[in-house]
């Protein structure tokens, strides 16, 4: 029976840092909307196009297209023993689907890690965020810095400052955030799988929250 975990928090939290560093400590793939949606952009599929002008503005993307593409995702085969959801589910129709998916597989829900960080910290992390074009790797302008100025550490690929890390974006990210994906919080509090773990400190700190917190889960 394959075991799932759910990175939720919202934007700028550290939910991406955090997913990338625990899937890699238990060899399960890493799951982000954000990353696939950002992929389908790119590559200027179907769904990338409808995809685009509502990720610049801030807004979230129709819940049937994330749902599908992530029903598709866990149909790989790295998905057979879990994975690590970063972003996903993240509105209540999101979280059903979820329910239903992983009823079908026979799967379960391991651990939701709900990272909590004030909206002052969330601003600042936001505006100096870098990420690698080619493999995704996160960076931080201050506090993650690459070793060489705009060049990615692990592939060399140029790092990026994401359309939606702009001041205005932002705060529409934050207000959709309340409305939509916070009464998640609730949806999950009062399953034993919830975890709230401040996003305070530096990531290893982090780190060392959520691997408690996991340790307990699996
Ligand atoms: P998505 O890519 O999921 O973005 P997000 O949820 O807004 O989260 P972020 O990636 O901005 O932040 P994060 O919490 O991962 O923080 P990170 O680790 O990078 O979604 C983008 C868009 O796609 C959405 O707006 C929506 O349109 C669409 N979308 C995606 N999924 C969807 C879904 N399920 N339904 C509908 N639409 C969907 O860290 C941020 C910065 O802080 C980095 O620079 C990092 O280096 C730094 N940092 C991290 N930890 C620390 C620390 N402890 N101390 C100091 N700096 C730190």
């Amino acid at each position: 029976m394959a075991k799932h975990f759910i990175f939720l928090g919202a934007p700028g939290v550290g939910k991406g840092t955090q997913a990338q560093r625990l899937a890699q400590l238990i060899g399960l793939p890493h799951v982000s909307t954000g990353d696939m949606l950002r992929a389908s952009v790119q590559s200027g599929s179907a769904i990338g196009v409808r995809a685009a002008a509502v990720m610049e503005s801030g807004a979230l993307v129709g819940d049937e297209i994330i749902i599908g593409i992530v029903a598709e995702r866990l149909l790989l085969p790295d998905a057979a023993t879990g994975v690590v959801f970063d972003g996903f589910p993240r509105t209540i129709h999101q979280a059903n689907a979820l329910d239903d998916l992983l009823a079908g597989r026979g799967d379960q829900i391991a651990a939701v890690l709900h990272i909590e960080l004030a909206d002052e910290e969330i601003v600042e992390r936001l505006s100096g965020r870098r990420v690698c074009a080619t493999c995704g790797a996160i960076y931080h302008i201050r506090y993650h810095p690459p070793a060489v100025e705009g060049i990615c550490d692990v592939c060399g690929g140029v790092l990026l400052q994401r359309e939606d890390d702009q001041p205005a974006v932002i705060r529409k990210r934050l207000a959709v955030y309340q409305t939509e994906t916070a009464p998640l919080i609730a949806y999950y509090h009062d399953r034993s799988a919830y975890h709230l773990v401040s996003g305070e400190g530096e990531a290893d700190e982090v780190f060392s929250r959520i691997v408690k917190a996991v340790e307990v889960a699996r």
